[in-house]
């Protein structure tokens, strides 16, 4: 349903990824892992065309719809909507807005939050509701990059079991520096270190990612 092949992206400074591979089945739970700065956000904007490669394709079934759930920044919850607002801003142009913006708090357990300011919910509250505003337009794939980031545990629970409800009926492709719970919740990792690496959960263990997320001992040119 989505194909990358042999995709490479760098901004102006940095090479961001290269000779990235990767095929995503439709109703595939992909998880993605790795370092700070190793490129998984910019592997979701190239996925969604937010980004154009500047080598290698992408494919695309040109019926999908995607739906962003963005890596929330400090400044994101300052603007002064209401819940629903914040949600119906998933769908602008729908004529019947809050009622699909009702309706998709519903799906994520927040419809009694609808009349209050977005700025008074918890951070797992706020996580869900910017889950619901991506399925406004009921898409067929949904993108989160890092949606359980600073969240309590409980909080993180709400999130994954949102994400578990909408299973295999939607592609979902996840970001998460939770090794831990990708591996119990998806169906496949890619690890994204400037290049990427496709594994199923099994596969991945402790050692590995020490590997992945501390620096080697030697740098190379010591060596
Ligand atoms: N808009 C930009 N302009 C220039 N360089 C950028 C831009 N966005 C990202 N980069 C650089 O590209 C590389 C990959 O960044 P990216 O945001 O994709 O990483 P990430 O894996 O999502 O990291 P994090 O875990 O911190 O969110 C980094 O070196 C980053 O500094
Ligand atoms: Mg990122």
């Amino acid at each position: 349903m989505i194909e990358l092949r042999d995709v490479s992206f760098g901004y102006d400074q940095t090479m961001a990824l290269k000779g990235v591979s990767i095929k995503i089945q439709p109703n595939e739970y992909i998880g993605i892992i790795g370092p700070n700065g190793g490129g998984k956000t910019t592997l979701l904007k190239l996925t969604l065309g937010f980004l154009k490669p500047q080598t290698g394709t992408i494919i695309k079934n040109p019926d999908i719809k995607i739906g962003y759930v963005p890596q929330l920044h400090r400044f994101d919850r300052l603007f002064p909507l209401s819940v629903l607002e914040l949600v119906g801003l998933g769908d602008v142009r729908a004529k019947d807005w809050k009622q699909k913006a009702f309706a998709a708090l519903e799906k994520v357990n927040l419809a009694e939050y609808a009349y209050r300011p977005f700025s008074a919910l918890s951070g797992g509250q706020f996580q869900r509701a910017l889950i619901a505003r991506a399925l406004m337009t009921e898409p067929s794939v949904l993108v989160l990059d890092e949606p359980t980031a600073n969240l309590d545990v409980d909080a993180q629970e709400d999130v994954h079991a949102l994400l578990r409800s909408l299973k295999k009926q939607i592609t979902i492709i996840m970001v998460s520096h939770d090794l831990q719970t990708i591996v119990n919740e998806v169906d496949r990792i890619l690890c994204v270190q400037g290049k990427v690496t496709s594994s199923l959960p099994n596969e991945i263990c402790e050692h590995f990612a020490v590997g992945l997320y501390h620096k080697p001992l030697l740098d190379k040119e010591q060596k």
